[in-house]
């Protein structure tokens, strides 16, 4: 394990109050806390996000799942709030951090697999994800805090490929870091802090991130702060934050 540079998921996960991080990734979350005092809440309030977006692809009858930038394990899982509503349902949870995919070894019904967003169609080739996943029947696939880790211009073609791989019916959730909300200050130190790791950020504009949605159709309430996605009571996870924009779209 690396823990001579930080690295975007143990920020995270520390963030998030977990213990598989180090201390430069704690001075690293620290540093950006000084600068952003609200980043603890946007990490929870963005954990909120990815378990009321899968948990509502569940509803809509999806029992297929493809976490792709899915994190160190925690809990509550996507696995454990998906199977709540489909005890039937599949997980498969992709990363390209090294560290990420033994971290999530040990569970054969959730496995973690070695991916990466910007090559869509690897993933969907993976015999380890093909194992689990038949992409002839709609799959959720859930992208969160993730796109703004890759800088290219050429995300939205990454999105392309991914969406002409999966069936009708398939839900794509994501999270992105708003350039138009972070104040210029905050961008400029979550870029200082995320240079040193893998991972260099890039917040995009509402209408880049909208375009990330290219042939799905945003569900009700569409791309809005983490928070306002389909908020409830007794939520876990109940921080806003308009740090970031959320939404889930089914593909026509
Ligand atoms: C902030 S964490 C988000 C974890 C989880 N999706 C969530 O929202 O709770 C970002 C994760 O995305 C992963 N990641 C970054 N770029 C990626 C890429 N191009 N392909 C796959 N995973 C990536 C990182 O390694 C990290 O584990």
């Amino acid at each position: 394990m690396n823990d001579q540079a930080p690295s975007s998921a143990r920020i995270y996960n520390y963030l998030l109050g977990g213990t598989d991080n180090h201390p430069v990734d704690r001075q690293a979350a620290e540093a950006f806390k000084a600068r952003l005092p609200t980043i603890e809440a946007a990490a929870r309030a963005n954990r909120g996000f990815v378990l009321r977006a899968a948990r509502a692809m569940a509803e809509a009858g999806v029992r297929q799942f493809l976490d792709i930038g899915c994190g160190l394990p925690v809990e509550p899982s996507v696995l454990g709030v998906v199977r709540e509503v489909r005890p039937d349902a599949r997980v498969v949870r992709v990363d390209n951090d090294p560290e990420v995919v033994p971290a999530g070894r040990g569970r054969t019904d959730a496995p973690t697999v070695f991916g990466d967003l910007r090559d869509p169609a690897a993933i969907m080739k993976d015999p380890a994800v093909t194992g689990l996943i038949d992409f002839g029947e709609p799959v959720g696939v859930i992208t969160v805090a993730v796109w703004h880790f890759i800088p290219e211009d050429a995300a939205s073609e990454y999105a392309a490929t991914l969406r002409a791989g999966l069936a009708p019916g398939s839900h794509l959730a994501i999270s992105h870091v708003c350039a138009d909300t972070v104040p210029a200050a905050a961008q400029e130190a979550g870029k200082a802090v995320y240079a040193r790791t893998a991972n260099p950020v890039r917040p995009r504009t509402q209408a880049e991130i909208r375009a990330l949605f290219g042939g799905f159709t945003l569900l009700d309430p569409g791309l809005v702060p983490l928070g306002d996605w389909r908020p409830y009571d007794g939520d876990p996870y109940p921080e806003q934050a308009t740090e970031s924009l959320a939404g889930v779209g089914v593909r026509n």
